[in-house]
């Protein structure tokens, strides 16, 4: 296991480190040869349920990329596999839920599913991936947050308008709270399993927060996420991440995490001074930046890290995941810079 004082580690709980700790979301996927010629043979959820492949597509980027930490290779839908609802992941496209969730009705009838038994699988990678990084990078764990997960649950796939889920907390409050609880308690269950198994700080996904009213999130979405955080195991550092929230960040922040995760839509500078000095903060380049020059690259990392002014607690990323036509070499040109203008 990677020390306390590693600097990711040390940079979630705003402690000092000799530089400014950088990973990438989805730095393990399609944007890199080796995960292609994996996925030219195997299926996705094929890759996921195989630990032996899911550790190894874990910590390629690791030593590729030199980034200061690992993130389990998986996807925020594994888990609503099991409650019955036929997940899969169309050919060309995004993922598709063949059953979704409309109704009270349809809500009481998802599958109750031990997530210690049932996502097994998940929790062998995360034991092969901690033991084959030993103690020099630390591994984080992921779930999707309840709206997120919900909202594939209810559109059966991804959105523009999110029509079907705000209908089921306007015309059904009570059986959207049903399922936000159960996806809740779910989600909790699934990030302690990852962490008894070795994952050493969690991050949790609430990519499509953003479409929703400050006061919607308030009483639809944010007593849900709180309860997720407030269950995780104590001790092990949680990065809250959403998208689109720069009006949201008040509420965000209320719901919990010792990160919080910020997307490129805002600075990062007035981002941080609107969460608080007293939470670490994550991110937050746009993923399109790398398909522009090293020199344009490294001008715009030194922008965000000039934001950051130094102040302990600032861990590097993109403002969403790595896109699949992204160049390699920028990707690493990226956390070169990041190691090397941020040395103190
Ligand atoms: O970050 C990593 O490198 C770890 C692996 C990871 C994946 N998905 C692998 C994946 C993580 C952390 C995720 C999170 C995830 N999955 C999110 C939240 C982050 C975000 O991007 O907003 C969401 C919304 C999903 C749901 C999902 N999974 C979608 C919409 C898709 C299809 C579109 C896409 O972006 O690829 C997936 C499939 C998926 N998940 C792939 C990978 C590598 C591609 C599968 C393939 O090889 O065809």
């Amino acid at each position: 296991m990677a020390k306390p004082n590693h600097p990711f580690l040390a940079a979630c709980r705003r402690e000092k480190s000799s530089y400014t700790p950088i990973w990438l979301m989805r730095q393990a996927g399609r944007y890199m040869e080796e995960y292609r010629k994996l996925r030219a043979r195997h299926d996705f959820l094929d890759l996921c349920k195989k630990p032996d492949l899911a550790a190894e597509i874990t910590i390629t980027p690791v030593e590729r990329l030199g980034v200061d930490a690992a993130i389990l290779f998986a996807d925020i839908l594994l888990i609503l596999e099991p409650m019955g609802v036929g997940l899969e992941y169309a050919k060309n496209g995004g993922p598709v839920i063949h059953r979704p969730v409309r109704s009270g009705k349809d809500v009481d009838s998802l599958k109750e599913f031990a997530p210690e038994k049932e996502l097994a699988f998940v929790y062998e990678a995360v034991k092969k991936i901690a033991k084959a990084l030993g103690n020099k990078v630390p591994l984080i764990g992921f779930a999707g947050a309840p709206f997120t997960l919900a909202s594939y649950l209810i559109e059966g796939g991804g959105s523009r308008n999110y029509i079907h889920t705000k209908k089921l907390f306007y015309t059904a409050p009570e059986a959207w709270n049903r399922l936000m609880a159960r996806l809740a308690k779910d989600v909790a269950e699934y990030l302690n399993c990852q962490i008894a198994a070795g994952a050493q700080a969690v991050q949790l996904f609430d990519s499509w927060a953003g479409c929703l009213t400050p006061a919607d999130y308030e009483e639809f979405v944010l007593p849900h996420t709180k309860a997720v955080i407030d269950a995780i195991t104590p001790g092990t550092p949680v990065i809250h991440f959403s998208t689109g929230t720069a009006g949201l960040l008040k509420q965000t922040r209320a719901a919990g995490g010792d990160v919080i995760g910020v997307d490129w839509r805002m600075n990062l500078d007035e981002a941080w001074a609107a969460v608080g000095h007293d939470v670490a903060i994550q991110g937050n380049l746009d993923p399109v930046t790398l398909f522009a020059s090293p020199k344009e690259i490294k001008a715009r990392a030194a922008d965000i890290l000039r934001r950051a002014a130094g102040r302990d607690g600032h861990i590097f990323n993109l403002g969403h995941g790595v896109l699949p036509e992204t160049p390699v070499d920028n990707v690493i040109a990226l956390v070169d810079a990041v190691h090397e203008l941020s040395a103190r």
